[in-house]
Protein backbone atom coordinates (compact mmCIF):
# COMPACT_ATOMS: atom_id res chain seq x y z
CA UNK A 1 0.00 0.00 0.00
CA UNK A 2 1.04 3.67 -0.64
CA UNK A 3 3.69 2.85 -2.59
CA UNK A 4 2.18 4.55 -6.48
CA UNK A 5 0.32 7.39 -4.53
CA UNK A 6 -0.14 10.01 -7.35
CA UNK A 7 1.71 14.01 -6.32
CA UNK A 8 -1.65 15.65 -6.93
CA UNK A 9 -5.25 15.04 -7.09
CA UNK A 10 -8.15 16.86 -8.39
CA UNK A 11 -10.69 17.98 -5.62
CA UNK A 12 -14.16 18.65 -7.78
CA UNK A 13 -16.27 20.73 -5.40
CA UNK A 14 -20.25 20.15 -5.96
CA UNK A 15 -20.56 22.19 -3.00
CA UNK A 16 -22.93 24.91 -4.42
CA UNK A 17 -24.84 22.14 -6.07
CA UNK A 18 -24.71 18.61 -4.27
CA UNK A 19 -24.88 20.96 -1.25
CA UNK A 20 -27.25 23.65 -1.38
CA UNK A 21 -29.42 21.74 -2.89
CA UNK A 22 -30.34 19.73 0.42
CA UNK A 23 -30.35 22.87 2.55
CA UNK A 24 -33.62 23.47 4.46
CA UNK A 25 -33.04 27.41 4.87
CA UNK A 26 -32.04 28.49 0.84
CA UNK A 27 -29.18 30.93 0.23
CA UNK A 28 -29.97 33.58 -2.19
CA UNK A 29 -27.99 34.09 -5.50
CA UNK A 30 -25.61 36.75 -3.96
CA UNK A 31 -24.80 34.71 -1.45
CA UNK A 32 -23.90 31.90 -3.48
CA UNK A 33 -21.82 33.46 -5.96
CA UNK A 34 -20.01 34.62 -2.78
CA UNK A 35 -19.47 31.11 -1.44
CA UNK A 36 -18.19 30.52 -5.06
CA UNK A 37 -15.67 33.51 -5.13
CA UNK A 38 -14.49 32.17 -1.71
CA UNK A 39 -13.85 28.84 -3.50
CA UNK A 40 -11.60 30.23 -6.14
CA UNK A 41 -10.00 32.61 -4.24
CA UNK A 42 -9.21 28.68 -1.81
CA UNK A 43 -7.31 27.69 -5.19
CA UNK A 44 -10.66 25.08 -6.20
CA UNK A 45 -10.12 24.40 -9.83
CA UNK A 46 -12.97 22.58 -10.81
CA UNK A 47 -16.67 23.93 -9.07
CA UNK A 48 -20.24 22.50 -9.94
CA UNK A 49 -21.99 25.80 -9.52
CA UNK A 50 -25.56 24.59 -9.65
CA UNK A 51 -27.84 22.88 -11.63
CA UNK A 52 -30.55 23.33 -14.62
CA UNK A 53 -33.03 20.73 -13.49
CA UNK A 54 -37.18 22.09 -12.62
CA UNK A 55 -37.27 24.68 -9.69
CA UNK A 56 -40.73 22.48 -8.59
CA UNK A 57 -38.42 19.39 -7.64
CA UNK A 58 -34.75 21.25 -6.16
CA UNK A 59 -36.33 24.84 -5.28
CA UNK A 60 -33.12 25.68 -3.58
CA UNK A 61 -31.44 25.77 -7.15
CA UNK A 62 -34.14 28.09 -8.45
CA UNK A 63 -31.96 30.60 -9.20
CA UNK A 64 -29.21 28.99 -11.64
CA UNK A 65 -29.22 32.12 -14.15
CA UNK A 66 -28.61 34.43 -11.24
CA UNK A 67 -25.94 32.12 -9.88
CA UNK A 68 -24.47 31.83 -13.67
CA UNK A 69 -24.75 35.17 -14.45
CA UNK A 70 -22.48 35.98 -11.67
CA UNK A 71 -19.79 33.71 -11.62
CA UNK A 72 -16.45 35.44 -11.11
CA UNK A 73 -13.67 35.91 -14.16
CA UNK A 74 -11.22 33.20 -12.94
CA UNK A 75 -8.89 32.04 -15.19
CA UNK A 76 -8.04 27.91 -15.04
CA UNK A 77 -10.90 27.49 -13.01
CA UNK A 78 -14.27 25.03 -14.93
CA UNK A 79 -17.64 25.62 -13.43
CA UNK A 80 -19.82 23.02 -14.13
CA UNK A 81 -23.62 22.42 -13.75
CA UNK A 82 -25.94 19.76 -13.99
CA UNK A 83 -28.72 19.52 -16.55
CA UNK A 84 -31.30 16.19 -16.43
CA UNK A 85 -32.33 16.49 -19.93
CA UNK A 86 -32.37 18.41 -23.21
CA UNK A 87 -34.43 21.87 -21.67
CA UNK A 88 -31.96 21.56 -18.66
CA UNK A 89 -29.01 21.69 -21.51
CA UNK A 90 -30.77 24.62 -23.46
CA UNK A 91 -30.49 27.13 -20.41
CA UNK A 92 -27.46 26.12 -19.95
CA UNK A 93 -26.09 26.92 -22.68
CA UNK A 94 -27.45 30.66 -22.26
CA UNK A 95 -24.71 30.78 -19.64
CA UNK A 96 -20.80 30.32 -19.55
CA UNK A 97 -21.10 27.36 -17.92
CA UNK A 98 -17.59 25.57 -19.17
CA UNK A 99 -19.27 21.78 -18.39
CA UNK A 100 -22.61 20.05 -17.93
CA UNK A 101 -22.97 17.09 -15.83
CA UNK A 102 -26.16 14.86 -16.90
CA UNK A 103 -27.20 11.63 -14.24
CA UNK A 104 -28.86 8.26 -14.26
CA UNK A 105 -28.81 5.70 -11.65
CA UNK A 106 -27.21 1.92 -11.38
CA UNK A 107 -30.50 1.23 -10.02
CA UNK A 108 -34.22 1.83 -11.70
CA UNK A 109 -36.13 2.46 -8.68
CA UNK A 110 -33.68 5.51 -7.98
CA UNK A 111 -33.48 6.65 -11.24
CA UNK A 112 -37.47 6.86 -11.47
CA UNK A 113 -37.46 9.00 -7.97
CA UNK A 114 -34.49 10.76 -9.33
CA UNK A 115 -35.75 12.01 -13.13
CA UNK A 116 -38.59 10.65 -13.38
CA UNK A 117 -37.27 7.93 -16.33
CA UNK A 118 -36.43 4.65 -16.40
CA UNK A 119 -32.42 4.26 -17.08
CA UNK A 120 -32.76 3.62 -20.60
CA UNK A 121 -35.27 6.19 -21.50
CA UNK A 122 -32.36 8.11 -19.70
CA UNK A 123 -29.29 7.01 -21.80
CA UNK A 124 -31.74 7.86 -24.97
CA UNK A 125 -32.81 11.08 -24.01
CA UNK A 126 -29.21 11.97 -22.57
CA UNK A 127 -27.76 11.39 -26.42
CA UNK A 128 -29.03 14.17 -27.32
CA UNK A 129 -27.67 16.29 -24.88
CA UNK A 130 -24.30 15.40 -25.22
CA UNK A 131 -24.44 15.85 -28.95
CA UNK A 132 -25.90 19.60 -28.56
CA UNK A 133 -23.03 20.07 -25.58
CA UNK A 134 -20.57 18.98 -27.47
CA UNK A 135 -21.34 20.67 -30.61
CA UNK A 136 -21.44 23.84 -28.51
CA UNK A 137 -18.27 23.56 -27.04
CA UNK A 138 -19.01 22.58 -23.46
CA UNK A 139 -17.32 19.60 -21.50
CA UNK A 140 -19.53 16.54 -20.11
CA UNK A 141 -19.47 15.09 -17.10
CA UNK A 142 -21.59 12.19 -16.74
CA UNK A 143 -22.82 10.32 -13.20
CA UNK A 144 -24.05 7.35 -12.22
CA UNK A 145 -25.58 7.03 -8.82
CA UNK A 146 -26.30 4.44 -6.81
CA UNK A 147 -23.06 2.43 -7.37
CA UNK A 148 -22.54 1.16 -4.25
CA UNK A 149 -26.20 0.59 -3.06
CA UNK A 150 -29.45 1.75 -3.43
CA UNK A 151 -32.48 3.32 -0.71
CA UNK A 152 -34.79 1.32 -2.66
CA UNK A 153 -33.74 -1.75 -3.75
CA UNK A 154 -30.30 -2.49 -1.40
CA UNK A 155 -27.28 -3.75 -2.94
CA UNK A 156 -26.74 -2.79 -6.47
CA UNK A 157 -25.17 -5.38 -8.82
CA UNK A 158 -21.26 -4.02 -9.82
CA UNK A 159 -22.10 -5.32 -13.52
CA UNK A 160 -24.97 -3.25 -13.71
CA UNK A 161 -22.47 -0.18 -13.01
CA UNK A 162 -19.80 -0.88 -15.23
CA UNK A 163 -22.09 -1.68 -18.68
CA UNK A 164 -23.46 1.86 -17.51
CA UNK A 165 -19.96 3.49 -17.39
CA UNK A 166 -19.33 2.36 -21.00
CA UNK A 167 -22.66 3.62 -22.16
CA UNK A 168 -21.61 7.22 -20.99
CA UNK A 169 -18.19 7.15 -22.21
CA UNK A 170 -19.67 5.84 -25.30
CA UNK A 171 -22.50 8.73 -25.54
CA UNK A 172 -18.99 10.92 -25.19
CA UNK A 173 -18.98 12.45 -21.87
CA UNK A 174 -15.06 12.96 -21.09
CA UNK A 175 -15.32 11.64 -17.30
CA UNK A 176 -18.13 9.65 -15.39
CA UNK A 177 -18.12 10.03 -11.59
CA UNK A 178 -19.25 7.24 -9.43
CA UNK A 179 -21.62 8.33 -6.78
CA UNK A 180 -21.77 6.36 -3.47
CA UNK A 181 -25.01 8.05 -3.11
CA UNK A 182 -26.27 6.86 0.47
CA UNK A 183 -22.26 6.56 1.69
CA UNK A 184 -22.67 3.00 2.44
CA UNK A 185 -20.01 1.66 0.32
CA UNK A 186 -16.55 0.26 2.59
CA UNK A 187 -13.00 0.36 0.85
CA UNK A 188 -12.46 -3.12 -0.58
CA UNK A 189 -15.81 -2.63 -2.86
CA UNK A 190 -14.54 0.53 -3.75
CA UNK A 191 -10.93 -0.52 -4.34
CA UNK A 192 -12.52 -3.77 -6.08
CA UNK A 193 -14.94 -1.59 -8.54
CA UNK A 194 -12.86 1.40 -9.38
CA UNK A 195 -9.74 -0.74 -10.35
CA UNK A 196 -11.87 -3.01 -13.00
CA UNK A 197 -13.57 0.39 -14.36
CA UNK A 198 -9.46 2.29 -14.46
CA UNK A 199 -8.37 -0.94 -16.29
CA UNK A 200 -11.29 -0.98 -18.48
CA UNK A 201 -11.57 2.79 -19.42
CA UNK A 202 -8.53 4.34 -18.02
CA UNK A 203 -8.07 6.27 -14.44
CA UNK A 204 -8.35 9.92 -16.97
CA UNK A 205 -12.30 8.79 -17.47
CA UNK A 206 -13.13 8.35 -13.45
CA UNK A 207 -13.68 10.10 -10.07
CA UNK A 208 -15.54 9.10 -6.71
CA UNK A 209 -18.02 10.62 -5.63
CA UNK A 210 -18.58 10.19 -2.31
CA UNK A 211 -21.13 10.57 0.48
CA UNK A 212 -20.40 10.10 4.41
CA UNK A 213 -23.54 8.85 5.69
CA UNK A 214 -21.47 6.17 7.59
CA UNK A 215 -18.51 7.75 8.22
CA UNK A 216 -16.31 5.46 5.32
CA UNK A 217 -15.53 8.33 2.91
CA UNK A 218 -12.09 8.94 3.71
CA UNK A 219 -11.19 5.16 4.26
CA UNK A 220 -12.85 5.08 0.39
CA UNK A 221 -11.24 7.79 -0.87
CA UNK A 222 -7.71 5.72 0.06
CA UNK A 223 -8.80 2.83 -2.05
CA UNK A 224 -9.54 4.46 -4.41
CA UNK A 225 -6.43 6.24 -4.54
CA UNK A 226 -5.01 2.84 -4.62
CA UNK A 227 -7.00 1.74 -7.24
CA UNK A 228 -5.52 4.82 -9.60
CA UNK A 229 -8.35 7.53 -9.01
CA UNK A 230 -7.54 10.58 -9.29
CA UNK A 231 -10.36 13.23 -8.82
CA UNK A 232 -12.43 13.23 -5.87
CA UNK A 233 -16.24 15.00 -5.38
CA UNK A 234 -16.60 16.68 -2.26
CA UNK A 235 -18.68 19.59 -0.70
CA UNK A 236 -16.80 22.33 1.09
CA UNK A 237 -17.85 21.94 5.25
CA UNK A 238 -19.66 18.64 4.25
CA UNK A 239 -22.87 20.55 3.05
CA UNK A 240 -25.63 17.98 1.17
CA UNK A 241 -26.89 15.19 0.65
CA UNK A 242 -29.18 14.11 -1.90
CA UNK A 243 -33.27 14.94 -1.59
CA UNK A 244 -34.09 11.42 -3.74
CA UNK A 245 -32.31 9.02 -1.42
CA UNK A 246 -33.58 9.23 2.18
CA UNK A 247 -30.57 9.09 4.68
CA UNK A 248 -28.50 10.32 2.22
CA UNK A 249 -26.46 12.85 5.05
CA UNK A 250 -23.29 15.30 4.13
CA UNK A 251 -21.09 14.58 1.08
CA UNK A 252 -17.30 13.87 1.73
CA UNK A 253 -16.00 17.00 3.28
CA UNK A 254 -13.82 19.03 0.66
CA UNK A 255 -11.76 20.05 4.14
CA UNK A 256 -11.28 16.22 5.81
CA UNK A 257 -10.17 14.87 1.92
CA UNK A 258 -7.39 18.09 2.04
CA UNK A 259 -6.19 17.60 5.08
CA UNK A 260 -6.14 14.24 4.40
CA UNK A 261 -4.27 14.14 0.66
CA UNK A 262 -2.03 17.51 1.74
CA UNK A 263 -1.06 15.09 5.06
CA UNK A 264 -0.32 11.98 2.64
CA UNK A 265 1.76 14.55 0.64
CA UNK A 266 -0.55 15.11 -2.02
CA UNK A 267 -0.90 18.12 -3.83
CA UNK A 268 -4.12 19.79 -4.44
CA UNK A 269 -3.58 23.41 -4.95
CA UNK A 270 -6.10 24.27 -2.19
CA UNK A 271 -5.30 26.18 0.52
CA UNK A 272 -6.88 25.05 3.57
CA UNK A 273 -7.61 27.97 5.65
CA UNK A 274 -8.77 29.51 3.33
CA UNK A 275 -11.11 27.02 2.31
CA UNK A 276 -12.46 26.53 5.76
CA UNK A 277 -13.52 30.08 5.66
CA UNK A 278 -14.91 29.64 3.07
CA UNK A 279 -17.27 26.97 4.60
CA UNK A 280 -17.38 28.69 7.94
CA UNK A 281 -18.91 31.89 5.97
CA UNK A 282 -22.09 29.87 5.49
CA UNK A 283 -22.77 29.03 9.13
CA UNK A 284 -24.46 32.12 10.02
CA UNK A 285 -26.77 31.93 6.51
CA UNK A 286 -27.72 28.37 7.05
CA UNK A 287 -28.10 28.21 10.66
CA UNK A 288 -26.57 25.58 11.51
CA UNK A 289 -22.82 24.38 12.33
CA UNK A 290 -21.44 21.92 9.31
CA UNK A 291 -20.47 18.90 9.57
CA UNK A 292 -16.78 18.65 8.78
CA UNK A 293 -14.86 17.41 11.17
CA UNK A 294 -11.69 19.82 9.61
CA UNK A 295 -14.03 22.95 9.73
CA UNK A 296 -14.87 21.70 13.82
CA UNK A 297 -10.96 21.32 14.79
CA UNK A 298 -9.77 24.61 13.05
CA UNK A 299 -12.39 27.04 14.44
CA UNK A 300 -11.64 25.57 17.89
CA UNK A 301 -8.08 26.59 17.08
CA UNK A 302 -9.11 30.20 15.95
CA UNK A 303 -11.81 31.01 18.74
CA UNK A 304 -9.73 29.95 21.48
CA UNK A 305 -8.02 32.96 23.48
CA UNK A 306 -4.44 33.34 23.61
CA UNK A 307 -3.17 31.74 27.01
CA UNK A 308 -0.08 32.49 29.00
CA UNK A 309 1.49 34.03 25.43
CA UNK A 310 0.74 30.63 23.49
CA UNK A 311 0.07 30.97 20.18
CA UNK A 312 -3.76 30.11 19.65
CA UNK A 313 -2.89 28.29 16.29
CA UNK A 314 -0.17 25.60 18.24
CA UNK A 315 -1.24 22.12 17.56
CA UNK A 316 -3.62 23.42 14.29
CA UNK A 317 -1.61 20.60 12.46
CA UNK A 318 -2.20 22.28 8.35
CA UNK A 319 -0.31 19.62 6.85
CA UNK A 320 1.73 21.25 3.80
CA UNK A 321 1.90 18.34 0.77
CA UNK A 322 5.44 18.97 -0.13
CA UNK A 323 7.24 18.98 3.19
CA UNK A 324 5.44 15.46 3.56
CA UNK A 325 6.63 14.21 0.85
CA UNK A 326 10.51 12.79 0.61
CA UNK A 327 12.47 14.18 -2.09
CA UNK A 328 13.31 10.26 -3.12
CA UNK A 329 9.89 9.82 -4.71
CA UNK A 330 6.77 8.15 -3.79
CA UNK A 331 7.21 7.18 -0.38
CA UNK A 332 5.03 9.86 1.53
CA UNK A 333 5.92 8.16 5.34
CA UNK A 334 5.98 11.67 7.40
CA UNK A 335 9.43 11.70 9.39
CA UNK A 336 9.33 15.26 10.45
CA UNK A 337 7.23 16.64 13.06
CA UNK A 338 4.25 18.37 11.63
CA UNK A 339 4.73 22.24 11.56
CA UNK A 340 1.61 24.12 13.48
CA UNK A 341 0.25 26.74 10.93
CA UNK A 342 1.73 30.46 12.28
CA UNK A 343 -0.53 31.88 9.88
CA UNK A 344 -3.92 30.51 10.62
CA UNK A 345 -4.93 33.00 13.27
CA UNK A 346 -4.11 36.03 11.03
CA UNK A 347 -5.60 34.85 7.81
CA UNK A 348 -9.18 34.35 9.67
CA UNK A 349 -9.17 37.73 11.11
CA UNK A 350 -8.34 39.32 7.63
P1 LIG B 1 -40.70 15.70 -15.50
O1 LIG B 1 -41.85 16.22 -14.73
O2 LIG B 1 -40.70 14.26 -15.89
O3 LIG B 1 -40.43 16.58 -16.80
O4 LIG B 1 -39.39 16.00 -14.66
P2 LIG B 1 -41.20 16.65 -18.16
O5 LIG B 1 -40.21 16.44 -19.23
O6 LIG B 1 -42.42 15.76 -18.13
O7 LIG B 1 -41.72 18.17 -18.18
C1 LIG B 1 -42.66 18.64 -17.22
C2 LIG B 1 -42.51 20.15 -17.10
O8 LIG B 1 -41.23 20.43 -16.54
C3 LIG B 1 -42.58 20.90 -18.44
O9 LIG B 1 -43.15 22.17 -18.16
C4 LIG B 1 -41.13 21.10 -18.79
O10 LIG B 1 -40.91 22.22 -19.60
C5 LIG B 1 -40.53 21.32 -17.41
P3 LIG B 1 -44.69 22.50 -18.53
O11 LIG B 1 -44.79 22.20 -20.00
O12 LIG B 1 -45.47 21.55 -17.69
O13 LIG B 1 -44.83 23.92 -18.14
N1 LIG B 1 -39.11 20.97 -17.36
C6 LIG B 1 -38.13 21.77 -16.90
N2 LIG B 1 -38.14 23.02 -16.38
C7 LIG B 1 -36.95 23.55 -16.04
N3 LIG B 1 -35.77 22.91 -16.18
C8 LIG B 1 -35.72 21.67 -16.68
C9 LIG B 1 -36.94 21.06 -17.06
N4 LIG B 1 -37.24 19.85 -17.60
C10 LIG B 1 -38.54 19.81 -17.77
N5 LIG B 1 -34.56 21.04 -16.82
C11 LIG B 1 -37.03 16.37 -14.38
C12 LIG B 1 -38.12 15.54 -15.07
C13 LIG B 1 -35.73 15.64 -14.59
C14 LIG B 1 -37.01 17.73 -14.98
C15 LIG B 1 -37.36 16.47 -12.86
O14 LIG B 1 -37.58 15.19 -12.38
C16 LIG B 1 -36.27 17.11 -12.07
O15 LIG B 1 -35.93 18.25 -12.27
N6 LIG B 1 -35.73 16.38 -11.07
C17 LIG B 1 -34.70 16.89 -10.16
C18 LIG B 1 -33.58 15.90 -10.11
C19 LIG B 1 -32.47 16.39 -9.19
O16 LIG B 1 -32.00 17.51 -9.31
N7 LIG B 1 -32.02 15.50 -8.26
C20 LIG B 1 -30.92 15.82 -7.39
C21 LIG B 1 -29.60 15.80 -8.13
S1 LIG B 1 -28.95 14.18 -8.46
C22 LIG B 1 -27.88 13.89 -7.14
O17 LIG B 1 -27.89 14.64 -6.20
C23 LIG B 1 -26.94 12.72 -7.22
C24 LIG B 1 -25.49 13.13 -7.53
O18 LIG B 1 -25.04 14.05 -6.55
C25 LIG B 1 -24.58 11.90 -7.54
C26 LIG B 1 -24.74 10.99 -6.30
O19 LIG B 1 -24.65 11.48 -5.16
O20 LIG B 1 -24.93 9.79 -6.53
C27 LIG B 1 -25.39 13.77 -8.91
MG1 LIG C 1 -24.30 13.47 -4.51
Amino acid sequence: MFESLPEEVTVYEVGPRDGLQNETVPLGATDKIAFIQALVEAGVKRIEATSFVHPKWIPQLADAEKVCAGLPEAPGVRFSALVPNVKGLERALKTRIHEVAIFLSASESHNKRNIHRTVAESLADYRDVVTQARAAGRGVRGYVSTVFGCPYEGAVDPRAVVRLVGELKALGVDEVSLGDTIGVATPAEVYTLSKQLVRDFGAKSLALHLHNTRGTALANVVAGLEAGIRVFDSTAGGLGGCPYAPGASGNLASEDLVYMLHGMGIRTGIDLVKLTRASKALEPLLGHALESNVVRSLSMHVSRPAEDGQDPAQGSFIPDPDSRRQKSGADVIALEKPQASKNIVTTFNQ
